[in-house]
């Protein structure tokens, strides 16, 4: 698993004194919890005071104090850092609150994960620089947070390449599709990998350009057609030759 298990929760305190109908002036104090391990250990602690868009005051638990953006905040960033109570409460809460919390959200979601279903597939090109466009689609992952990446030839593609959000299905699951530009080469590989906080490692699909799916199906739709048409034929024929036998059996 390679991509990072950020998990973020804030509380916000919102404050806001409106001074005619559009604009107002906002206090705002959030705190936020920021972790990227499983164990929590590199969880850190933020404690934001915030004015309109400007943080005045904030405590970062790797610091361990407050620290002042503005006169105000210089101010009172001090007079916190002087009491000891206010100091300690603070310093507890990446244990008491943060990880406390990250331990119920963990089970409660993170651990819930269901992998992507993925599929890769040709679909028409809408007149763009390449006569080609491949398609990676995956389905029904839970929760959001995927990466799909294009390789050509074991090398990671970025340009030609345009991808969907992050799409809510509406009942947990998610999808997303992104579509890769290109102008065939023979004796080239392309692929499409996915990593997911569902899969141990990246799902990686190689394209398969002798046929297209759909050139595919039609061919095996055909094929099975005349089979079928074959086996009908030939019990017809069998039928018919019984019945045309037996009557010449049949003594009149
Ligand atoms: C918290 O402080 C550490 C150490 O100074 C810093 O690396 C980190 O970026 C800070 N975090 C935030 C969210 O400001």
């Amino acid at each position: 698993m390679s991509l990072p298990r950020i998990l973020c929760f804030h509380l916000i305190l919102m404050l806001s004194a409106f001074t005619g109908a559009a604009n107002g002036y906002y206090h705002s104090w959030w705190t936020k919890c920021i972790h990227s391990s499983r164990d929590f250990s590199d969880m850190v602690y933020i404690d934001n005071y915030i004015f309109n868009k400007d943080v005045y005051i904030q405590f970062n638990s790797t610091v361990g104090e407050y620290v002042g953006y503005t006169a105000l905040g210089v101010y009172n960033a001090e007079r916190f850092n002087k009491d000891p109570n206010i100091l300690q409460q603070e310093r507890a809460q990446v244990e008491r609150y943060c990880k406390h919390n990250a331990e119920l959200y963990q089970s409660a979601i993170a651990d819930k994960t269901v992998p992507p279903k993925v599929k890769l597939s040709s679909v028409k090109p809408a007149g763009g620089r390449h006569p080609a466009v491949l398609m990676c689609s995956a389905y029904r992952f839970y929760p959001h947070g995927i990466k799909v990446s294009w390789m050509r030839n074991g090398e990671v593609v970025k340009t030609d390449v345009t991808s969907t959000e992050e799409m809510p299905n509406g009942d947990w699951y998610y999808q997303i599709h992104s579509e890769l530009e290109y102008t065939p080469k023979s004796g080239e590989k392309i692929s499409c990998a996915v990593d997911h906080a569902g899969l141990t490692k990246p799902i990686i699909i190689d394209w398969d350009p002798s046929l297209p799916e759909s050139e595919r199906n039609k061919i095996a739709i055909g094929a099975s057609g005349l089979v079928l048409g074959i086996i009908i034929s030939a019990a017809g024929l069998i039928y018919y030759k019984k019945k045309s036998s037996g009557r010449i059996l049949v003594p009149t």
